[in-house]
């Protein structure tokens, strides 16, 4: 390929290959190591979602109930880290402080019971981790007693535990484990390359994770559901939908939960996140969010052609269940880890330096002129 060839965001530039996650664009179609997501949203658990990602099958029941007690012992924060934590501004944004978290986690663990910090005991102590992280940011700003680790929760009850500090109900624990073997991986979204690329030089996990995280901080990424709520909160009423949006896009601007990268049609999270927001919003007798939603969906089809990706409505569904918007995304990378560390793990395997080149569009001729002769 010649260096002219420039495919801007890499579109459609096949970068490596993988075994872990295949999207099907044309299809609408999302598998995990050749399960398809549906199946997985509808019959499986988190942590078997994790389990198949990093062992690349799925779990016996032994097996899984191994991983499920190593997993609830590693949810355990370090005091340490609870005072780091406690050290960053207040006003600090929940995913700047979970960055600066797993980030200092590395260097705060002490190597004799760090689990294996780059493999999947890495793999597995972060993932485990990360709600009580979660938890710690929310309760420390509310005032709340500290998270216990709670070891007899599955991962999705004990996030919401962590978050909300109370017990879920049955369903509201069944709509998180749904959300995050929803969100457990993407293929090579721009979080997972930005892990990839920082494996990729022999780094280690912890420094991948904390780079996948800034990555997905980004409203054009995992940023995208805590703005759907900022834009129906905008509209209000189903009957300002059409005039809200129309004036957006009007005005060229991106209607948040729609469109992709990949997917031509509409994105498989979306349909079942869609569900699960009729669901839990008819337990609660509030559906506002899902018909503004649905009304938002028509109005953005008809006028722009563009399918809702997996954003669209997993902001209501994590509202109903009363977390606040800004853990929105941090929420989001408690369950991308597992398919990042999943990716890292990969890339140690299959070791390639990911170093793409430029194309030079700058001036070549200039001469130097020493700093007195500048104006
Ligand atoms: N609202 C309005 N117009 C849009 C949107 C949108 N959400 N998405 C794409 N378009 C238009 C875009 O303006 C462009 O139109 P034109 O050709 O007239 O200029 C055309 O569609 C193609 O857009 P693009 O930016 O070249 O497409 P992309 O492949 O770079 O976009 C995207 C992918 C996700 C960045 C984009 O669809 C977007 O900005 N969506 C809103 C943000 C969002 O929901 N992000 C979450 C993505 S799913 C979670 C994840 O996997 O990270």
């Amino acid at each position: 390929m010649e260096p002219s060839d420039v495919q801007r965001g890499l579109e459609d530039v096949v970068a490596l290959e993988s075994r872990i996650c295949f999207i099907d664009g044309q299809q609408g179609r999302l598998l995990y190591r050749g399960y398809d997501i549906r199946e997985l949203a509808s019959r499986s658990t988190f942590e078997e979602v994790a389990y198949l990602l990093w062992y690349s099958r799925l779990p016996s029941a032994g097996q899984l109930a191994d991983l499920k007690r190593r997993m609830a012992e590693l949810r355990v924060l370090p005091d340490a880290l609870a005072r780091t934590i406690d050290s960053l501004p207040s006003a600090a944004l929940p995913m700047d402080v979970l960055r600066t978290a797993v980030s200092a986690l590395a260097l705060l663990e002490p190597e004799e019971t760090k689990p294996g910090a780059s493999s999947i005991g890495g793999a597995q102590r972060l993932t485990a981790v990360l709600p009580t992280i979660l938890g710690w940011i929310q309760r420390r700003r509310s005032g709340a007693r500290p998270v216990a680790a709670r070891p007899d929760l599955s991962q999705a009850a004990y996030t919401l535990y962590a978050l909300l500090d109370r017990e879920p109900s049955e369903l509201d624990a069944r709509a998180m484990d749904v959300a995050l073997i929803l969100h457990a991986d993407h293929e090579l979204n721009a979080s997972t390359f930005a892990a990839r690329v920082t494996a990729s030089t022999l780094s280690d996990l912890y420094s991948a994770i904390t780079s996948a995280i800034g990555t997905l901080k980004g409203p054009l990424h995992g940023g995208a559901n805590e703005r759907v709520m900022e834009l129906l909160a905008e509209i209000g009423t189903p009957d300002r939908a059409e005039e809200v949006v129309k004036a957006k896009l009007a005005r060229h601007e991106r209607i948040m939960g729609f469109g992709h990268r990949v997917y031509k049609v509409e994105d498989p999270r979306a349909t079942i996140l869609r569900e699960w927001s009729r669901k839990v919003g008819e337990e609660r007798g509030n559906l506002n969010d899902y018909a503004l939603l649905r009304k938002v969906e028509e109005v953005v089809h008809r006028e722009k052609g563009l399918y809702p990706n997996v954003d669209l409505y997993s902001g209501s569904v994590y509202s109903l269940l009363g977390i606040p918007h800004d853990l929105f995304t941090p929420l989001f990378a408690s369950s991308r880890v597992a398919g990042w560390t999943a990716h890292v793990l990969e890339e140690y395997d299959d070791l390639r330096l990911i170093r793409p080149m430029a194309k030079y569009v700058g001036a070549t001729d200039l001469t130097y002129v020493p700093i007195g002769g500048r104006t």
